[in-house]
């Protein structure tokens, strides 16, 4: 499911270079469901961007789904952001003036399925995320678990085969962290979905099928086959 081979990615901030990730090979099977460790500016983020497709490698290989995104067309780009990848941010990204789920069949909606289909699929997502109740507010009337359980719901809503989520629990408290990972570790149990998850928390690693640690932008002791 993701190819990555000496996948570097250094940043150029005038004359000075910063190392994102450096040398990364990664070997993914579909229906893993991995945790991406590591301190602080040790490249979980850069990463997970190069695998979303909304950043470029500096150089290396990188294959997710199918997709080579060194050489994806600009179309092939947005299509795969669209509907192959699904990502949630620790800050949720909604947007503040629509409710709930508008925000959920946005995505949808810009992949050119129809209103009616869009609706059915988004009412269907917040009731297993629990948010009927919730699908005409807006995401400042809701609580932070309710925020990213929204942004879960928009970020399934093209039934991507790939979720990325970038600290998805960093802003809940652990309660609604738990919620957000037994719900991450259910799409990947019950759903089949390859699952990739950056956090400095521990509520991952039971349902980790794989731990990859981060250091310095490189790979040290990938825990394989838990
Ligand atoms: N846009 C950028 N421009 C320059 N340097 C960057 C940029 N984004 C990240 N970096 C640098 O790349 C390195 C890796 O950063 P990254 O955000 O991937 O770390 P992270 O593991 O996600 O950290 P955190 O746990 O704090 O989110 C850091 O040294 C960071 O300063
Ligand atoms: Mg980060």
């Amino acid at each position: 499911m993701i190819l990555t081979k000496g996948l570097t990615r250094i940043y150029s901030l005038g004359d000075a270079e910063v190392v994102g990730i450096e040398n990364v090979d990664l070997d993914i099977a579909p229906g893993e469901m991995v945790v991406l460790k590591g301190n602080s500016g040790s490249g979980k983020s850069t990463l997970l961007s190069l695998l979303a497709g909304l950043d470029h490698p500096t150089r290396g290989e990188i294959t997710v789904a199918g997709y080579d995104l060194n050489s994806a067309s600009p179309s092939e780009l947005t299509l795969f952001r669209r509907e192959v990848v699904g990502m949630v941010f620790q800050s949720f990204n909604l947007l503040p003036t629509i409710n709930v789920i508008e925000n959920t069949v946005l995505p949808a909606l810009l992949a050119g399925k129809t209103l009616s289909e869009s609706r059915k699929k988004a009412s269907e997502l917040l009731e297993w995320l629990k948010l009927s109740e919730r699908s005409n507010h807006l995401p400042a009337q809701l609580s932070g678990g309710e925020m990213q359980r929204t942004a879960i719901a928009r970020a399934l809503i093209n039934d991507p085969e790939i979720i990325l989520a970038d600290e998805p629990t960093g802003n809940l408290d652990s309660k609604n962290g738990r919620i957000v990972i037994d719900l991450l570790a259910e799409l990947n149990r019950k759903r089949g979905r390859t699952v990739i998850i950056a956090t400095h928390s521990s509520l991952a690693d039971d349902p980790a099928s794989v731990i990859i640690h981060l250091k310095d932008g490189m790979v040290i002791h990938p825990e394989w086959d838990r």
